[in-house]
C-alpha cells in the first residue's frame, strides 16, 4: 500500500486508492486503456512507463495499488480468474518434490489444481482440519513450502485461526497463502494477521454483480511481489482492460454491499436454525459454530454465505434448489443477487470421493442484498 492512503479508512481506500484522476482530461474515473501496445519516443524510451497490456496496462494498474490498499499489502496482481491467480502463485513458488498443507475444505477447483495440476508436477500435498492448529503442524514436514487456508471455507463455512497458522508456518519457515474470497478485505485481512499472500476470486464480492470473471494475489512483501509480477508476465493470464475497469468500479461500493449482506445473512439464518425442514445451518456468526470466537476475532461481521443441511437427503437438498425462485439456482456468489446451489452436485462435484466430499444433503447459498423480507419468503416456499 502507499503511504498516500495508509491512514485512510476502508471506505475511503476502495473509492480513491488507484483511482487518481486522468492526467490528461482531469477525468475522475480512470479510464478503460482498450490498448495493446504503447507509442515509444525513440527506442527504449517510455513516455509513462508501459509497453505492452500483458506486462502493464494503466487500468489493471489501478486495480492492482487498490487491490494492495484494501489488503494492506505491498502489492497487487490481477489475473484473468481466480484460477489463474492460484496456478502463477504455485508455479512461482513450487518446485518439484516440494509438499503443501491444504484444507480438508476448500472450492472445488482449488483441490482439483493441487490434485490434478500440481500433483503431477511431482508436488504432493497433505490434506489438513486447518480449524485444528494441531491437524495443521502435524501435516506440516521438511519439505514443505507452503500452507494453504480458506477462511470461511467453501462451502461448509468452516473457520481458520489465522494468526494462528501463521504462526505455525513461521516456526516451520513456509509460506501461508489464505484465500480471503469468501470475506473480502472489509470483513477480514489476512495479511495483517500474519498471512504472506492473499488471494481472490475478484469473480466474487470485488466485482460483486456477477458480471465479471477475475483473481488477485496480494503480498504483504515487496520481493516477493517482485517475483510474482514476474511470473504474471512470464506466464501471461492477466486480467484484461475492461475486466480490471469493472472490478475497480464493483469495488466502490464493497463495504455497503458487505454491510447489507451480512445483515441479510444474519435474518435468514435465524429463519433457518428455527425450519423443521433444515438440520443444520453452517454460519459462523451462530454461537454454536465452532469456529465462532475466532471469526467474531478475525472479522468483522459474518459475511453473506451460509450452507444448510435439510431433511430427507440429496433429493431433498436438490428439490430446494429447484423450487427456489427470487434465490437463482446458479454456481458462483458475491453478487448484489442472491444464488442457491446443490455443492454436491455443482460447485464441488470436482472433490467426489476426496478427503473434501461435501455431504449430499447440503444446500449453499449466498444471501444478495435484496429486500430481506422477499428473500425470507422465497426460501420458506421453497422448503415447502
Ligand atoms: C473460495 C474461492 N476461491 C477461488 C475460486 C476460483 O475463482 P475463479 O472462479 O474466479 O477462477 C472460487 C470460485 O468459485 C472460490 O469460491
Amino acid at each position: 500500500m502507499s503511504d498516500q492512503h495508509s491512514h485512510q479508512s476502508f471506505e475511503t481506500r476502495a473509492i480513491h486508492a488507484g483511482n487518481t484522476a486522468d492526467p490528461l482530461t482531469g477525468a475522475v474515473v480512470p479510464p478503460i486503456y482498450q490498448v495493446s501496445t504503447y507509442k515509444q519516443d525513440g527506442v527504449g524510451g517510455l513516455r509513462g512507463g508501459y509497453e505492452y497490456s500483458r506486462s502493464a496496462n494503466p487500468t489493471r494498474t489501478a486495480l492492482e495499488e487498490n487491490l494492495a490498499a484494501l489488503e494492506g499489502g505491498r502489492r497487487g496482481l490481477a489475473f484473468a480468474s481466480g484460477l489463474a491467480a492460484e496456478d502463477c502463485l504455485l508455479r512461482t513458488l513450487l518446485a518439484p518434490g516440494d509438499h503443501v498443507v491444504i484444507p480438508n475444505d476448500a472450492y472445488g477447483g482449488t483441490f482439483r489444481l493441487f490434485a490434478k495440476v500440481v500433483e503431477r508436477w511431482g508436488v504432493d500435498f497433505s490434506v489438513a482440519n486447518t480449524s485444528d492448529i494441531e491437524s495443521v503442524r502435524d501435516a506440516v514436514n521438511d519439505r514443505t513450502k507452503l500452507i494453504w487456508v480458506e477462511t470461511p471455507s467453501n462451502p461448509l463455512l468452516g473457520i481458520t485461526d489465522i494468526e494462528a497458522v501463521a504462526g505455525v508456518a513461521r516456526q516451520a519457515g513456509v509460506k501461508l497463502v489464505v484465500d480471503n474470497t469468501f470475506a473480502s478485505p472489509y470483513l477480514q485481512q489476512p495479511l495483517a494477521l500474519g498471512a504472506d499472500v492473499v488471494v481472490h476470486s475478484l469473480t466474487k464480492y470485488m466485482g460483486g454483480h456477477s458480471d465479471v470473471v477475475g483473481g488477485a494475489l496480494v503480498t504483504a512483501d515487496e520481493a516477493l511481489g517482485e517475483e510474482l509480477a514476474y511470473h504474471q508476465n512470464a506466464m501471461g493470464a492477466v486480467a484484461g482492460p475492461f475486466d480490471s475497469w469493472i472490478v475497480l468500479r464493483g469495488i466502490k461500493t464493497l463495504a455497503v454491499r458487505m454491510d447489507r449482506h451480512s445483515e441479510n445473512a444474519a435474518k435468514i439464518v435465524e429463519m433457518l436454525t428455527q425450519h423443521p425442514k433444515v438440520t443444520q445451518v453452517l454460519y459462523p456468526g451462530l454461537p454454536e459454530h465452532p469456529g465462532h470466537e475466532v471469526a467474531a476475532k478475525q472479522m468483522r461481521s459474518f459475511g453473506g454465505m451460509i450452507s444448510f443441511r435439510v431433511e430427507g437427503g440429496e433429493e431433498a437438498a436438490v428439490e430446494v434448489c429447484n423450487r427456489a425462485q427470487l434465490f437463482t439456482l446458479g454456481e458462483s456468489l458475491g453478487g448484489v443477487e442472491s444464488l442457491i446451489e446443490h455443492p454436491g452436485r455443482m460447485t464441488h462435484a470436482s472433490v467426489a470421493g476426496s478427503a473434501l466430499e461435501v455431504p449430499a444433503d447440503l444446500v449453499r447459498l449466498s444471501v444478495g442484498i435484496e429486500n430481506v423480507e422477499d428473500l425470507l419468503a422465497d426460501l420458506r416456499q421453497a422448503l415447502g
